[in-house]
């Protein structure tokens, strides 16, 4: 849109300002929060989720190598300098999104109105609000980047900028059915892609399928050369139950990486439509991702507790496992399972209810354009649910 693209030239400006801009305290906007939140009376009998951030305790205090925060000011400035680095030549590179909205969800109100900074938006305001911020994150952080969104060929997206494309995918949609659908979105796009490839159409590309309530804020092309031979890549987390989360699958664009993504995903797909059911509607993907890869024969199940990168192979298919931890990083469990963040963090996702904070971290950071200090920000208010 429009707004975002004028953000982003403004911001790109910035960044040459930034040695000044750093010396400066951002929590000017913090703090009008807070006044904001003293001067409203709220009933004690209705608990609301909070309508603005709530900041707490930075967790992965005085922990070497987490991002240490004074208010929301970041004391550690190491990942500004990688993340403005744009000299390093990197793989060709697209985020594949699933995208659709819902006017209503049970327990949702369409037509409420809910407030960030000095926009309202309604149900689906939202949603479209959301993957404004996800490609704004994109565009600043790996700028040479392509999105491409599949989405319902019966869902006219109302979206208007350049360096995304829009690929519609015959399905089926439904609430209760979009992450089954996702995978086959995903299947039936790498399929594509793969005949267009070995017609030699199209340049190798590598895919990086995500949810969209995330901000990108490292280079996620570096995964592509720094583990030269993967094929795909999934992350995970330290949870017994759902150790791999799906919000993010890398697969690398060659024809052998391609095919055997495919493969690993068929697979996927067949268990979640034979033994997961029932979990359709939201966790199904992510049963039959561990599934899959817990019934190989000697998996050692102890890595996902480890929390460093490893490579094992599923199937036909060389499968390389993210830790959460700087792959796909969460506020609640930076605060638990994760210790803070770590200063090499590259995917936050906003899962839930914390949707809120995805989008007052991107003004918040269109108006510092300081990462670090975002960071703080994101760290310190992720306890909470909020209303968005
Ligand atoms: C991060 O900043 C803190 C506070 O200035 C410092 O003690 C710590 O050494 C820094 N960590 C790294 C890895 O630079
Ligand atoms: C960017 O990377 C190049 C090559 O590694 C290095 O020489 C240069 O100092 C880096 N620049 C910044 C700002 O980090
Ligand atoms: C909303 O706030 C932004 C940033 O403070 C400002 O640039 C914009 O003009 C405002 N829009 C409206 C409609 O007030």
């Amino acid at each position: 849109m429009l707004l975002g693209k004028r953000i982003c030239v403004g911001w790109n400006r910035l960044l040459l300002l930034l040695p000044v801009v750093i010396l400066i305290p951002h929590f000017l906007s913090v703090k009008e929060l807070h006044q904001q939140m003293d001067s409203q009376d709220i009933p004690k009998e209705k608990p609301k989720k909070p309508d603005h951030l709530i900041q707490g305790p930075a967790a992965g205090e005085g922990l070497p190598n987490r991002l240490q925060c004074q208010g929301t000011r970041a004391l550690n400035r190491t990942q500004i300098l990688r993340f403005r680095n744009n000299s390093l030549p990197t793989d060709h590179v697209a985020l594949v999104t699933v995208f659709t909205t819902y006017n209503s969800t049970p327990g949702s109100r369409p037509n409420e109105m809910v407030t960030v900074g000095n926009m309202s938006y309604n149900k689906v305001e939202r949603s479209m609000a959301i993957l404004n911020v996800f490609l704004n994150f994109v565009q600043v952080t790996m700028p040479d980047s392509h999105v491409i969104i599949l989405t319902d060929p019966a869902f006219n997206l109302p979206l208007h900028r350049d360096t995304i494309t829009i690929q519609p995918i015959q399905g089926e949609y439904s609430r209760d059915k979009l992450m089954l659908q996702r995978i086959r979105s995903y299947i039936m796009f790498l399929q594509t892609r793969l005949e267009k490839l070995k017609q030699k159409q199209e340049q190798v590309t590598h895919f990086i399928f995500t949810d969209s309530d995330i901000a990108v804020i490292g280079d996620l092309g570096k995964i592509f050369s720094d583990y030269p031979n993967f094929d795909l890549a999934l992350t995970f987390r330290n949870n017994k139950d759902q150790p791999l989360n799906s919000g993010f699958i890398a697969v690398r664009g060659t024809t052998d990486g391609i095919q055997r993504g495919v493969a690993f995903l068929q697979e996927v797909l067949a268990v979640y439509s034979s033994k997961f059911m029932r979990a359709s509607r939201m966790l199904g993907d992510q049963l039959a991702l561990a599934w899959v890869v817990k019934s190989k024969p000697n998996f050692n199940i102890k890595r996902f507790s480890r929390g460093e990168a490893f490579q094992d192979m599923i199937g036909g298919a060389s499968v390389l496992f993210l830790p959460c931890s700087l792959y796909n990083w969460t506020p609640p469990e930076g605060a638990g399972q994760f210790h803070g963040m770590s200063l090499d963090v590259k995917v936050v996702h906003f899962k839930g209810s914390r949707k809120r904070l995805m989008l007052e971290a991107w003004n918040f950071l269109s108006s510092s354009s300081n990462l670090p200090d975002m960071l703080c920000l994101i760290l310190r208010s992720g306890r909470t649910k909020y209303d968005f």
